[in-house]
Parts: C-alpha cells; sequence; structure tokens
C-alpha cells in the first residue's frame, strides 16, 4: 500500500515537474521536482520487498561512477552525443529487462507477458543500436552524412515486418512460446534495424532523430514496466515517450518538414549539388569599425548559433547586450529552435549568463519587424540565419522558418571563417550588400567589441 501511495506521489511529481519545464522561470524547480519524484520511486522500490541488494549496490556504484565522470568530463557542444548514449542505454536497459524475465520464466508465460516482452525487446533493440549509430554520427566516429543504397527502404521495410512477424508468433504462435532460438531472432533483427534505420539520416536531421530515439527509449521503458507490473515504470515511460514525440513534432515544424521525410528521405546525401550560385563579395570590418556603427544604433537584434557555444561567448554577449541597453538601444535574442546542436541549447547558455527571459524571442516574433531593426548580429550561428531557405527553391532547406537577419539594416557576421554550417551549404547572407563579416572566434570578437564600448 505504501510502495503504491509512493510510486502515485512519484507520477504526480512527474506530471508537474515536466508542466513547470514549459516556461524558463519555472524550468529548474521542474527540473527538481522530477528529480525528488525519481528519488522517491527508486527509493520506495529498493525498500519494498526481498531484493538481493549486492547486485543493486555494485550496478549503483559502478554506474553512478561511471556516469558522474561522463558528465563532469564532457563539453557542453557534447551534450547530443550523450543524450543518444543515454537514450541507448535506456533502450538495452528495456530489452534486457525483456530477456531477463523470458529466461528467468520462459515455460510458464501467458501472451499478455509475451506480447509485453517483444514490445521491450524490439523498440528496446531498435532503440540501443540506432542510438548508438546516431551517437557514432554526431561524434564523428562514422560517416555524419546519410549512408544510402539502392532498395534500402524495401530492405528495412522487410526486416521490420519479419520482426513482427517473429515477435507475434512468440505470443501466439503455438510451440513458440519457450523458444529461445526466435527469441534471439528477434532480439538480433531488432538491433540490425535500429542501426538500418539511423544510416541514411544525418546532416540537420540528426537532433530529430535523437528526440524520436528518446521517444522510444520512453515506450521500451513503458513496456518493460508491463513486463515486470511495475506502475511507475509504465508511468514515466509513457511520459517519455509522449514528450518525446511532441519534441519531434516541434523540431520538424521548425524545420519545415515532416517526419517521414527526415526518416526517410535522406536530406543531406545530396546537399553539395543543389542550391543556387551564391554572387556578390565579402565585406570584412574590424571590430573597432564596427563598434561605430553598434554605438549608434538604436535597436539590436541578436541571432545567436553554434558557434556562441563552441566559444562559450555566452557571457560577453550577455555583456555587449547589456553594455547596449546602457547605452540606449533595444536590444533582443532571437532564438531560433534548432540553433546550436541540442533543443533549447541557445536558452540554456543565455540562462547562464543570466540574458533577461523577457528579452529572448522567437523568430516569427522577431521576423515582423526585421526591416525596423539597426543591427542584426549573428554570434556563430549560420544555417538558421540562411535567406536561402526562404529565397531560393532549389535549395535543400528551402521552406525551413529561419531568422530573417538578411532584412536588418546592418548584419554583422562573427565567425572564423568562410566555413559552412551543420547542413554543409553555402549561405547566401554573407555575400550580401549590408552583411560586414567580423572573422574571428566569436569571444574574442565580442570582447573587443566590449572593449570598446568601455574605453
Ligand atoms: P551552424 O549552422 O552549425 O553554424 C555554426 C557556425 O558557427 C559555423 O558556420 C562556424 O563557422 C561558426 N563557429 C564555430 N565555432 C566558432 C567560434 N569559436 N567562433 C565563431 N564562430 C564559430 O549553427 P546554427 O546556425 O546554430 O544551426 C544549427 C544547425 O545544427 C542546424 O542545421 C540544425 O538543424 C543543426 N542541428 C541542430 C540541433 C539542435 S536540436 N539544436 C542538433 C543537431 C544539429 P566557422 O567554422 O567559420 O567559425
Amino acid at each position: 500500500m505504501t510502495l503504491e501511495i509512493c510510486y502515485i506521489l512519484a507520477a504526480i511529481l512527474f506530471i508537474v515537474g515536466l508542466k513547470r519545464l514549459n516556461s524558463p522561470t519555472t524550468a529548474r524547480n521542474g527540473n527538481m521536482l522530477s528529480a525528488v519524484g525519481m528519488f522517491l520511486a527508486v527509493a520506495a522500490t529498493l525498500c519494498s520487498g526481498d531484493l538481493d541488494y549486492r547486485y543493486i549496490v555494485a550496478g549503483l556504484v559502478i554506474g553512478g561512477a561511471i556516469g558522474g565522470a561522463a558528465a563532469r568530463m564532457i563539453e557542453m557542444t557534447a551534450i547530443p552525443e550523450m543524450v543518444a548514449l543515454f537514450n541507448g542505454f535506456g533502450g538495452i536497459a528495456s530489452l534486457l529487462v525483456g530477456w531477463g524475465e523470458f529466461h528467468s520464466g520462459r515455460t510458464e508465460l501467458g501472451s499478455g507477458t509475451l506480447a509485453a516482452i517483444g514490445f521491450a525487446v524490439v523498440i528496446g533493440g531498435v532503440t540501443f543500436s540506432g542510438s548508438v549509430t546516431a551517437y557514432g554520427k554526431l561524434s564523428g566516429k562514422i560517416a555524419g552524412r546519410p549512408v544510402m543504397f539502392t532498395g534500402q527502404q524495401l530492405a528495412n521495410a522487410i526486416l521490420l515486418i519479419v520482426t513482427l512477424i517473429c515477435s507475434a508468433l512468440m505470443v501466439a504462435g503455438p510451440g513458440f512460446a519457450a523458444d529461445y532460438r526466435l527469441f534471439a531472432v528477434i532480439a538480433v533483427l531488432s538491433l540490425v534495424l535500429g542501426v538500418l534505420a539511423v544510416l541514411p539520416i544525418g546532416g540537420a536531421d540528426m537532433p530529430v532523430v535523437i528526440s524520436l530515439l528518446n521517444s522510444y527509449s520512453g515506450l521500451a521503458a513503458c513496456a518493460a514496466g508491463f513486463v515486470i507490473l511495475n506502475k511507475v515504470l509504465i508511468v514515466s515511460g509513457a511520459l517519455v515517450g509522449a514528450s518525446g514525440i511532441i519534441l519531434t513534432k516541434i523540431m520538424c515544424k521548425a524545420m519545415n518538414r515532416s517526419l517521414t521525410n527526415v526518416l526517410f528521405s535522406g536530406f543531406g546525401a545530396t546537399v553539395a549539388s543543389h542550391g543556387a550560385k551564391t554572387e556578390g563579395a565579402v565585406n570584412p570590418m574590424t571590430p573597432d569599425d564596427a563598434y561605430y556603427v553598434l554605438e549608434a544604433a538604436r535597436s539590436v537584434v541578436i541571432a545567436p548559433g553554434y558557434g556562441m557555444a563552441v566559444a562559450q561567448a555566452q557571457h560577453v554577449v550577455r555583456e555587449l547586450g547589456q553594455l547596449l541597453e546602457d547605452n540606449g538601444c533595444e536590444v533582443h535574442y532571437a532564438i531560433h529552435p534548432v540553433a546550436g546542436r541540442m533543443p533549447g541549447h541557445m536558452n540554456v547558455l543565455l540562462a547562464e549568463a543570466n540574458v533577461p527571459y523577457d528579452q529572448l524571442v522567437e523568430p516569427d516574433a522577431v521576423n515582423s519587424i526585421m526591416e525596423t531593426v539597426d543591427v542584426g548580429l549573428v554570434i556563430g550561428a549560420n544555417d538558421v540565419v540562411n535567406p536561402a531557405a526562404r529565397d531560393d527553391k532549389n535549395s535543400p532547406i528551402y521552406g525551413m522558418p529561419v531568422i530573417d537577419i538578411a532584412r536588418a539594416r546592418t548584419v554583422f557576421v562573427l565567425k572564423r571563417s568562410m566555413a559552412s554550417g551543420f547542413a554543409g551549404i553555402e549561405n547566401p547572407l554573407f555575400f550580401r550588400n549590408n552583411t560586414r563579416m567580423l572573422f574571428g572566434d566569436a569571444k574574442s570578437t565580442v570582447s573587443a567589441l566590449v572593449a570598446s564600448f568601455k574605453a
């Protein structure tokens, strides 16, 4: 009874915590509430019965040490890789729970439990191998571009159908219920399917895949909850599954793509051959000269991107924003939903630097007034400010909503070179008459601007 009450309390804390993640002002508290819920669920489970604590303590110590060390050592820019691995571990844990249950009660498992085991193994297996593949792509250990071959989609579809038929046989086929060979086939096919499903995805689509795999890891945990009849695992798995799919949908919308297109089009495989030839000249400028323009500006929109994260420039950017405001200028930070390398990347960095939340604006809100903006300050962003998404029908990113910074009166682009962004395509913004390139590390350039304001 006490266990049930603890589980209900934990589930309520998860739901309220998730709800509070809705806004930057309540997100920290929401995170804390969910963590308390998780602690309660784990503690209640550990106190609930006759358990062999030796394995649990060993798992906690070894897993905790690895997780703690990894979290401390990881670079902020490598968080997506780490999230991919976390999703993968969630998937393999569910697969192992299914396997454990199958192994321990092979002869007397009912069809309901076998169905749950099938789900946990298939979704867990796909999540694990898919996430490890995504990790390999994001960390550059395997080719990041889409890997495609003729008949790939057909092969994947056949693999999926065979896996589902084997699972159905395990649940309902006479004489198959206790068949270890069939179980092994299902597990191996799921692992292969995960790799083959993620290989053809690449480039700018990886964040969507990570989010989708996150959703799968929740569904796998939910299935594992049905396997061992643990209510809090069912609830938390369902919450992860549902929130992951909502985030996936939001990201697809931010890139103006459908999920089917993301999963099956091999976007990025042929990027280099598309898009109009860019015309115009590149106009470099020094921070000293840029300072005079900024000093006279009455409104500035800052568009941060992945390069700000690499340069760890968020604190100096905040300082520059404050100096501009002190100078009587209106400052806004335009945050694109997929700027950086993970959902909310820019929000996290700017919150760390104490940028006021009311200065953060979505692209839609700022695009409508962009023509009235004196200076658009692009700090390490590239794809999310690419005007080809709006103007060039042949561009691979045509139709993706972008920050229309090109329409500001003057645009300063802070980056180190003419290199392309994550999508690997040229950006005509850099060649526009109203654009000036401030080459160099974003932190050094912004620091130079700050120094000029202070001088
Ligand atoms: P990107 O298009 O990746 O461009 C980042 C730019 O930052 C690069 O052009 C790079 O140019 C510059 N840069 C790198 N280090 C720098 C430094 N130290 N100082 C100054 N500039 C530096 O970034 P974005 O505009 O933020 O767009 C994000 C892209 O990543 C999108 O295509 C998105 O779909 C994809 N993506 C997003 C996510 C999520 S969920 N946010 C996850 C994975 C992928 P230089 O090398 O010339 O300096």
